[in-house]
């Protein structure tokens, strides 16, 4: 199972969606693709994706075309769906790193959530720990330094957690809690091994359990050298 597989199979924990009536809202949500083994198992869960470009959104469309509930804004998600009622979780993956106005995003992640919902998003440093080409450097330079420069579909930053936190509590939200995945050895090896059998399987969903079980324990961990082992972050918030 893919890391935002898992991730999003955590979710099972806390909500009851056996009675399909949890809601979703996936902010900047792609293609979809980490969402529909949930929908899978789950197919009359609500499921709302925002999404701006057009190309990714209509690949979504198609491939959530089984699960009746389930639909794509093509959008950016600075603003609150006046047809849609307010979700019982709002999250994004791998978005905040991109969105050009983040105190907005945030603000609307929580508007967009139900009183006592929760908030949850995970984004990756990856584009801005190791850039792949010297563009994506450049690119990642103009998004910290002059982000005015960058349009929205090329934006690209470094986020600090510290500020996630802050603009999630000004806007309303109690931060329950930080997560951190996606060691570069976890991610090779999660990418590379192919497991052949049920107990393979389980063995190799507890890397990605571990993640979450050493979380809290890096808390007092140097922000930098915690961020190289585990580039990927996941703030989690409930609403007020
Ligand atoms: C790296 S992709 C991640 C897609 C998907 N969440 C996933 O995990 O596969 C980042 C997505 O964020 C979207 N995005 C960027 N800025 C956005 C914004 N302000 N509002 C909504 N979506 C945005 C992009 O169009 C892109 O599809």
């Amino acid at each position: 199972m893919q890391s935002k597989e898992f991730f999003l199979s955590k979710l099972e924990e806390s909500h009851d969606f056996g009675g399909g009536m949890i809601s979703i809202l996936d902010l900047g949500s792609g293609q979809s693709r980490s969402a529909l083994p949930l929908l899978g198992r789950y197919p009359q869960t609500r499921y709302v994706g925002i999404e701006p470009s057009e190309t990714a959104a209509a690949a979504a469309r198609t491939l959530l075309a089984p699960f009746p509930n389930a639909r794509v804004y093509t959008q950016l998600a600075y603003e609150p769906l006046p047809d849609e009622a307010p979700f019982d979780i709002v999250l994004s993956l791998s978005v905040l790193e991109h969105v050009k106005q983040l105190d907005r995003f945030l603000a609307n992640s929580i508007a967009m959530t139900k009183s006592g919902g929760r908030i949850i998003h995970r984004y990756d440093l990856g584009h801005s720990l190791h850039p792949s080409s010297i563009k994506e450097r450049f690119q990642v330079f103009l998004g910290n330094h002059f982000p005015k420069l960058l349009p929205e579909h090329k934006f690209v930053r470094y986020v600090d957690p510290d500020e996630v936190v802050r603009l999630l509590e000004k806007s309303g939200a109690h931060v329950d809690g930080i997560t951190y995945h996606q060691m570069p050895d976890h991610k090779r090896f999660l990418k590379d091994f192919v497991p052949t059998s049920d107990e393979v399987e389980t063995l190799v969903t507890r890397l990605s359990e571990w993640e979450f079980d050493i979380s809290p324990h890096l808390s007092g961990m140097q922000k930098a050298k915690r961020e190289l082992l585990f580039p990927a972050i996941s703030v989690w918030a409930t609403k007020r």
